[in-house]
């Protein structure tokens, strides 16, 4: 069994918007129908941000409940990174809002791009810099207002999406407890399934991209669809191998919440009983980076999460990029 680094999570939290869009809601919109969309994704509805609010008012929510949690408070963070790709503005960065919005100023801050995978990419930075002491105290957050960029006449990606964010507060201790390991990847061969193609130096805004709805995300939910499913199952594998463990030693994954028929499909492949892998895709769809946290928040305020359990945290997305996060909680 490998030894935990000693960085844990001292606390978690979440948040999402009082709105509901359901897949009845959406029948109206597009030609779909609450069966398809049920049957494909299993999302029975999602969360959509109000009018006027932004990224970071998600994210300052789910980070307060994070440190209340953790009872730190937000001037003792020595790191905040902000997973998002729907940031408030391209520039500054959602993390230097949050911060200053928390009273965490001084604290370094930063966010991180790598979709649905980004809180997991977070967790991997951070834990990098508090198990070398150059930070005590971080707060890793995954925040996204997809609807903001969804396009909601195109029925193929429209139907997927929801809002909201997710927190968690690492620190270092002396217990034998925490983070295990956490691998990253990506394979930028993929990067045009899952793009928003205008509004960058490449495609700079102009009444032509608007006009061509080009400043919405576009996916090939297709070629994803496969990736998704080998990727997870690889990548549950790896941590059984490196564990040196059975799967019933694992006590909960907790996975990007993308599909149910992926996530059915890695948890049939690896015979992971169907109670180990957390879903709360039926009432949030995909949030994207925001996924992760927020089943991670929900599972540990349920009490799914006991001290010593092996949790295994698991994300694939655009980019295309992947991640997980071997913990003894
Ligand atoms: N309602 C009704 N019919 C639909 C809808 C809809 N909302 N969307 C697509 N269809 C139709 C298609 O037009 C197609 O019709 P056709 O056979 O006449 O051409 C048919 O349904 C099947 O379409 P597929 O795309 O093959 O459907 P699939 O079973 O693959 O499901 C889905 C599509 C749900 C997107 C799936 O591929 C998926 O979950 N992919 C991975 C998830 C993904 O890519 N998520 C985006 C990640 S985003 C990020 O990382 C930020």
């Amino acid at each position: 069994m490998l030894k935990p680094t000693g960085v844990t999570f001292a606390g978690t939290g979440s948040f999402v918007p009082e709105k509901i869009m359901s897949n009845q809601d959406l029948e109206k919109m597009v030609d779909t129908s609450d069966e398809w969309i049920r049957t494909r994704t299993g999302i029975k509805e999602r969360r959509l941000i109000s009018d006027g609010a932004a990224t970071s008012d998600l994210a300052y929510e789910a980070s307060r409940r994070a440190l209340e949690a953790a009872k730190i408070k937000p001037e003792d963070l020595d790191l905040i990174i902000v997973g998002t790709i729907t940031p408030d503005y391209f520039f500054p960065s959602t993390a230097c809002i949050l911060q200053n919005r928390l009273g965490a100023n001084g604290s370094g801050a930063f966010d991180l791009l790598a979709a649905c995978s980004g809180f997991i990419y977070g967790v991997s930075a951070a834990s990098e810099y508090l198990a070398r002491g150059s930070c005590k105290t971080a707060l890793i957050v995954g925040a996204e207002a997809l609807s903001t960029f969804t396009d909601y006449t195109d029925r193929g990606s429209c139907v997927l999406f929801g809002d909201g964010a997710g927190a968690a507060v690492l620190v270092k201790t002396d217990e034998p407890r925490g983070v295990l390991y956490t691998t990253l990847g990506a394979d930028g061969s993929g990067a045009e399934y899952m793009i928003l193609p205008a509004g960058g130096s490449r495609l700079p805004a102009s009444h032509q991209t608007v006009d061509r709805r080009l400043h919405y995300m576009k996916i090939r939910g297709r070629e994803t669809f496969k990736f998704a499913v080998t990727k997870m199952q690889d990548l549950l594998v790896e941590a059984i191998e490196r564990l040196e463990i059975a799967v019933n030693d694992i006590a909960l994954v907790i996975p990007h919440q993308v599909n149910i028929r992926i996530l059915d499909a890695a948890a049939k492949k690896i015979h992971l009983p169907k109670e180990k892998m957390y879903i709360n895709i039926d009432r949030y769809g995909n949030t994207s980076a925001a996924s992760v946290p927020i089943a991670l928040d929900e599972a540990n305020r349920e009490g799914r999460l006991s001290p010593g359990d092996i949790v295994i945290l698991v994300a694939f997305g655009g980019g295309l990029t992947w991640a997980s996060a071997v913990i003894r909680w």
